[in-house]
């Protein structure tokens, strides 16, 4: 029997209703869970969160008064072979709802690879193909996990499994990505933790190169750049209280959970003294990453790093260093590890001023007169790092109602490796034996959008171009289009930059000075379309990406675009699904899902670590 449940008078009193779960909240929602279910020690929590209380209780909520606490659990019976999704009440102590998971898996944990990797380094068929590679020491052997996906083996939906991609490091800091020790898979049954079984898909040579990129491992080093102080006297222009955040006009909330990592709360902008919201949350959904290539057990490559690993629990602590400079405000985080333990992160969410050169600027000559005012941006950004890849989620608020989203793309690639002569087919050579394949990432953005109030419509706008004609006598005749989008049949949209589309979430009810709906537009970025053929098991598993946009009426339950439990998920019930639900959405709570793409052809000036490639989109008044 596990300890009893702590009573609510040992919790902290929240401070506000989207207030993350503190350790003695993760605590207690754990100890309840395992009283109540008659958990063993061998079974493991994936998810510890914050069940976000209605928008009316948090619109609603006064400082000091008291808040009803829900958390989300989702717990991994591994004696059982099951696992379960569930709502704890930190305020009664009970659980008050409980059901099986069905038609996927929870995301691998931390800890479950770690098991992996001790079980793996002491079976004899893996250390047998690591000898045909000319490998005895285990300690040079750097292992990752890679989710299974579903390719229709009934082991996939049945059971829940893991494969282990390997490396090569002559030293623990060396950078394994580059090395690959291919062809050799093992697959563990993760709930049992058996070596099922060991694949090998033939000999290939270990990349020579060793691509070390620290600092510590460069024979020179460039002549330092001359110093730029950046720095703010009189302090920062923020003001922090817990967190909520004050900047200029703006005033928002941040979070930070397992899945999502960083997540912005009940944005608004104060006009003329009026406070006006724009956004109610905004986080990521889902980052897709799938690969080209066919070689090996390569085909199954596509990662999704929110639904299969769980990108909060990938965040890096900026204690450990920071990209930004300036006056910095930082906010921890804590989440539960595998065992229901809360776990800080220090330093998890950054936040600080830049300087952005011009705003706007107007000279007149005649008058002799010059005005211009400088940019100025709030940024708010957490840093990821999934296996190889180094994420940067980065918000950008400014000075004239702008929001920005920016995705920064680092890190190491993710390579095979090849024979000598050998040239890949779907990859890049990017060093010698070295396959970077190619690749694509789809962030999915959610924004529940609230512009001046939740009963919003979405508008699509594009360029109105007519003939040469009566009308048009010269050709030069072009104008605006707007189609109301009117219910989820139509909402899945496309970006076509020729005719300049967008979309605007317009507030019907609300009047600028000149009559018109107030409203936003969501300017799309550069962008991708799906490199997966329609119908193979990748697009079955990620349907959203079809559509650069999708808008949905508001579900508090519709989190995910590919769905809750993505790992070894055939596909949904996701987007295209709610979708199909066909509900109108005009004068409605709407939520908008802008997928962006980027197409990754390696170059070999990406190796040995990958200069930052930016992907965004931008709202604007
Ligand atoms: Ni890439």
């Amino acid at each position: 029997m596990a300890e009893a449940p702590a009573l609510q008078e040992d919790i902290p009193h929240a401070a506000h209703p989207l207030e993350p779960l503190c350790a003695e909240e993760i605590r207690a929602a754990v100890a309840i869970v395992r009283d109540e279910q008659n958990l063993d020690g061998r079974a493991l929590f994936e998810t510890v969160e914050l069940r976000e209380p209605d928008k009316a209780v948090v619109r609603g909520f006064a400082p000091g008064q008291d808040v009803a606490r829900e958390a989300n659990v989702v717990v991994i019976d591994r004696t059982a072979g099951r696992s379960y999704a569930g709502v704890v009440s930190l305020s009664t102590g009970r659980i008050s709802a409980w059901r099986p998971i069905e038609g996927g898996q929870p995301h691998v944990l931390g800890e479950e690879l770690e098991e992996a990797e001790r079980l793996v380094k002491a079976d004899p068929d893996f250390l047998a193909g690591l000898r045909k590679r000319g490998i005895e020491d285990v300690d040079q052997v750097v292992v990752e996990g890679f989710g299974v996906g579903d390719f229709g083996a009934p082991e996939e939906s049945s059971m829940r499994l893991l494969r282990l991609h390997l490396f090569y490091v002559e030293a623990p800091a060396d950078n394994p990505h580059v090395r690959p020790i291919e062809g050799l898979v093992p697959v563990i049954d993760l709930n049992a933790m058996t070596v099922m079984r060991v694949e090998d898909f033939g000999v290939r040579p270990i990349p020579p190169d060793p691509g070390h990129y620290r600092a510590d491992d460069q024979p020179t080093l460039r002549q330092a750049l001359a110093r730029l102080d950046i720095t703010q006297p009189d302090g920062p222009d923020f003001t922090v209280d817990g967190h909520a955040v004050s900047w200029q006009n703006w005033s928002f909330r941040v979070s930070f959970n397992q899945r999502e990592g960083l997540v912005l709360h009940t944005l608004g902008f104060r006009d003329g003294g009026r406070e006006r919201p724009v956004l109610y949350r905004a986080s990521l959904s889902e980052l897709v990453v799938p690969y080209a290539e066919t070689d090996g057990d390569h085909y199954r490559n596509h990662s999704f790093d929110l639904g299969e690993a769980g990108i909060g629990n990938c965040v890096n602590s900026l204690a450990l260093g920071c990209d930004c400079l300036g006056e910095i405000h930082y906010f921890d985080t804590v989440m539960a590890d595998g065992h229901g333990e809360p776990i800080a992160r220090p330093n998890a969410i950054c936040m600080h001023e830049e300087d952005y050169g011009v705003l706007w600027k107007h000279s007149i000559a005649r008058s002799a007169t010059t005005e211009v005012r400088r940019s100025r941006r709030l940024v708010v950004s957490s840093f990821y790092t999934v296996g190889n890849y180094d994420y940067g989620i980065f918000w950008y608020l400014y000075l004239d109602g702008t929001i920005e989203f920016e995705a920064k793309l680092t890190g190491v690639l993710y390579c095979g490796a090849l024979d000598d002569g050998e040239t890949p087919r779907w990859g890049q050579i990017v060093a010698p034996n070295l396959n970077a394949m190619i690749h694509e990432h789809y962030f999915n953005i959610r924004l529940d959008m609230s512009v001046d109030g939740d009963e919003n419509a979405v508008v699509e706008v594009e360029a109105d171009l007519m003939p040469t004609g009566p009308d048009n006598p010269y050709g030069n005749a072009h104008g605006v289009r707007e189609t109301v989008i009117e219910s989820e049949a139509q909402g899945a949209r496309d970006i076509k930059p020729e005719l300049g589309r967008y979309w605007k979430v317009i507030n019907p009810s609300r009047a600028n000075r000149l009559g018109g709906p107030t409203g936003y537009r969501l300017m799309p970025g550069a962008n991708i379309k799906p490199m997966h053929q329609p119908g193979s098991p990748f697009m079955k598993r990620a349907p959203f990406i079809a559509h650069d946009l999708w808008v949905t009426a508001y579900d508090a339950d519709e989190r995910f675009a590919p769905g809750d439990y993505v790992n070894q998920n055939p596909g949904g019930p996701g987007l295209p699904d709610w979708a199909a639900a066909d509900r109108p959405l005009a004068d409605r709570d709407v939520v908008l899902w802008y997928t962006m793409g980027v197409l990754h052809i390696p170059r070999p000036e990406d190796f040995p670590v990958m200069p930052v490639e930016y992907v965004g989109f931008m709202l604007k008044p």
